[in-house]
C-alpha cells in the first residue's frame, strides 16, 4: 500500500520511465524523492511535480553516503537509474558501473535502512533473442550487449537479497517503452521517438538492418503502473515479472504505423545493422496481470498519435530537436 504517510525514493526519476513514475505517484499524495543525476534525465520533466511532498535530488547513484542518507525512513525504493544499451558498446566498465555495481551497494543501503520493499526495473534487454514466443520470464537469458548483461546482475543481485535475506524485493522487466519524454536525442535516442521526428520534419526513416527484427512496444504510462503496482501488490514480493503490450511488430511495420500517426507516407533508408541488436522481443504478460492485474490500456496506434501531440504542444520546430539525434547513436 502505497499512501500519504508513505515515503518513496525513485532513483532515475528525472528519465523517461522515472518520471511518468513520478508523476504517477505524486497522485498517491506520498512522500517522494527523486535521485538523478541529469546525465540522460532532464529537470522540466518533473520540474511540474516539485513541492513540499515531491523532491527533487541532484546527485549519482554511486555516491554511497549520498544514497545512505537519502534511504533513512524510507518504505520502497524504485530503483530505475541507469545508463542504456547503446552506452555500453563504447563505455562497457561506467555502464556497468551504475547498472550493476550501484544497484549492489543501493541494495545494501536499503537492506540496513529496513526498507519495506525494492522495485528493481530490469529489462527485456536481459532476455536476448526470443527462442521462444512469447517470452516467459523463465525464458533462458542471454544478453547480447553489456547492457544487457548489467541489468541482468542487477537482477540476481536483487533476487539474491530476497533469498538470502529476506529483503522485500522485486524484479520487473518492461519491454520497449514509448510516449511522451522519450528520448530522441544522443545515444539515448530510440526508434519510436527517431521515426516520429523524423516523418514530422519529412526526413527519411533510417532502418539499421533489414528491418524485420521485432519489438513488443508498451506506453509509458501502462510501463510506469505496472512498475507502481509492483511496489503494492505482495504476491509480487520474490518474483520477476514481464511488463509488456503483448503484441509483437516488426520495425518495418513500425515504420508505416508512425508514417499513418504523422499523415504521410515515409521514406525509408537501410543501413547495415546495430551490433549487439536483438532480433526478436515479444511478451508474454500472464504473471503480470495475475500477480498485479496489470493490463495494458493504450495501444501503438493511441500511443503514437499522444506523442505526435506532445511533440506539436511543445512548439519546437522537429527539424531542431533533430540537431540533437544522432543515427548511428553507438558510434
Ligand atoms: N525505455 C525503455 O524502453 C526501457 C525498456 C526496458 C527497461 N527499461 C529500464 O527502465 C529504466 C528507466 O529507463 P528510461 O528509458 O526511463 O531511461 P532514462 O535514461 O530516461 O532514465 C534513466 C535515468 O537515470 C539517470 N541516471 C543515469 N545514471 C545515473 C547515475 N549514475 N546516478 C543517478 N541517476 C542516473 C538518468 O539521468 C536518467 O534520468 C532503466 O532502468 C531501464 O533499464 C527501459
Amino acid at each position: 500500500m502505497i499512501d500519504h504517510t508513505s515515503q518513496i525514493l525513485v532513483t532515475g526519476g528525472a528519465g523517461f520511465i522515472g518520471s511518468n513514475l513520478v508523476h504517477q505517484l505524486a497522485q498517491t499524495k506520498a512522500r517522494v524523492t527523486i535521485l538523478d543525476n541529469l546525465v540522460n534525465g532532464k529537470s522540466q520533466n518533473i520540474q511540474a511535480l516539485l513541492n513540499e511532498k515531491v523532491q527533487f535530488v541532484q546527485g549519482d547513484v554511486r555516491n554511497l553516503d549520498l544514497v545512505k542518507s537519502l534511504c533513512n525512513n524510507v518504505d520502497v525504493v524504485f530503483h530505475l537509474a541507469c545508463l542504456g544499451v547503446r552506452h555500453s558498446l563504447k563505455n562497457p566498465h561506467e555502464n556497468h558501473a551504475v547498472n550493476a555495481t550501484a544497484t549492489l551497494n543501493l541494495l545494501d543501503i536499503a537492506h540496513q535502512a529496513k526498507v519495506k520493499r525494492f522495485v528493481y526495473v530490469s529489462s527485456s534487454e536481459v532476455y536476448g533473442t526470443a527462442r521462444t514466443v512469447p517470452m516467459v520470464e523463465d525464458h533462458p537469458t542471454y544478453p547480447m550487449t553489456v547492457y544487457g548483461a548489467s541489468k541482468l546482475a542487477g537482477e540476481c543481485y536483487t533476487r539474491a537479497y530476497f533469498e538470502s535475506y529476506g529483503f522485500p524485493t522485486v524484479v520487473v522487466r518492461p519491454f520497449n517503452s514509448f510516449g511522451p519524454r522519450s528520448h530522441h536525442e544522443g545515444d539515448s535516442g530510440e526508434v519510436i521517438p527517431k521515426f516520429m521526428l523524423r516523418a514530422m520534419a519529412g526526413k527519411p526513416l533510417i532502418i539499421f538492418g533489414d528491418g524485420k527484427q521485432t519489438r513488443d512496444f508498451t506506453f509509458v504510462e501502462d510501463t510506469a503502473r505496472g512498475i507502481l503496482l509492483a511496489g503494492i501488490c505482495d504476491e509480487a514480493i520474490g518474483q520477476t515479472i514481464n511488463l509488456g503490450q503483448g503484441n509483437e511488430i516488426s520495425i518495418n511495420e513500425l515504420a508505416r504505423e508512425v508514417g499513418e500517426a504523422v499523415g504521410v507516407i515515409p521514406n525509408i533508408i537501410y543501413d547495415s545493422p546495430r551490433p549487439g541488436d536483438v532480433l526478436r522481443l515479444y511478451a508474454n504478460s500472464l504473471r503480470a496481470k495475475k500477480l498485479l492485474g496489470f493490463a495494458p490500456k493504450v495501444s501503438l496506434q493511441t500511443g503514437l498519435l499522444a506523442l505526435k501531440t506532445w511533440y506539436l504542444q511543445m512548439d519546437i520546430p522537429p527539424e531542431l530537436l533533430l540537431q540533437s539525434e544522432r543515427p548511428r547513436n553507438w558510434e
